[in-house]
């Protein structure tokens, strides 16, 4: 919201009161002087004026859950348990999923509040690689790592996917990295070449990896590092 529109909500002053306050050097975001009304000002940021709190600023929170099987990528659901049942209820509302998983699917799952970083992670055209061990029912034929980097069409979408790299582990594994997340793309992917999915677990996003420190259903906060590992 633009920063004379903050101003001018909470305080019932007029829009160009606002301007003027901020103009003249009355404001502060985020404890600096800003003299322009214009500017965007999210919620994470703090809003004063000569030194009077207008908007606090809320907290921005990063998690990283190593996600267990069974649990749904959701944050509400009335038949199945859900991955925020295993987030502190104090750090649960407006937190939202950066990239679901299935439900039988496991491994790293980030949760956040901020929802123009969460963008950069699941925004199909920004590509950003997506690291998944995957076991399937058959063996993996030759072909499949050439199918899978000129793209599978998917019907339903009518597009092909973009080109995703397989890793041969052994005959019924791999480590396969896509750029997209659409809805079961892996499952859809290997059955299109005749094979089925039985396991699958994230390793990466981004240069995010999964904390091997932590135990299945556990979750900590992302390191300063971590986030600033996302493009802008
Ligand atoms: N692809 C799938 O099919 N399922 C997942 O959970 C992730 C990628």
């Amino acid at each position: 919201m633009k920063l004379s529109r903050i101003l001018s909500n909470r305080n019932g002053v007029s829009r160009r009161q606002a301007n003027l306050l901020i103009a003249s050097g009355h404001v502060a975001v985020n404890d600096a002087i800003c003299r322009e009304p214009a500017i965007e000002v999210d919620r994470f940021s703090s809003v004063r004026v000569d030194g009077a709190i207008i908007q606090t600023g809320e907290h921005r929170l990063y998690l990283m859950l190593n996600k267990p099987q069974g649990f749904l990528s959701a944050t509400v659901d009335d038949s199945h348990r859900t991955v925020l049942d295993l987030i502190d209820p104090d750090l649960r509302p407006d937190l939202h999923i950066a990239g679901r998983l299935d439900r039988s699917s496991t491994g790293l799952l980030i949760l956040t509040n901020d929802g123009h970083w969460s963008r950069q992670l699941t925004e199909p055209r920004i590509k950003i690689p997506k690291v998944y061990r995957v076991s399937t029912a058959y063996p993996i034929s030759p072909e499949t790592p050439q199918r899978f980097a000129e793209g599978i069409w998917f019907e339903f979408e009518q597009l092909t996917t973009s080109p995703a790299h397989l890793d041969l582990l052994s005959p019924c594994k791999a480590r396969v990295t896509i750029y997209e997340g659409r809805y079961h793309q892996l499952k859809r992917m290997f059955h299109a070449v005749g094979n089925r999915v039985t396991a699958l677990h994230r390793e990466r996003m981004g240069n995010i990896l999964l904390d091997d420190t932590l135990a299945v259903g556990e979750y900590r906060p992302l390191t300063t590092g971590e986030i600033n590992l996302m493009p802008d």
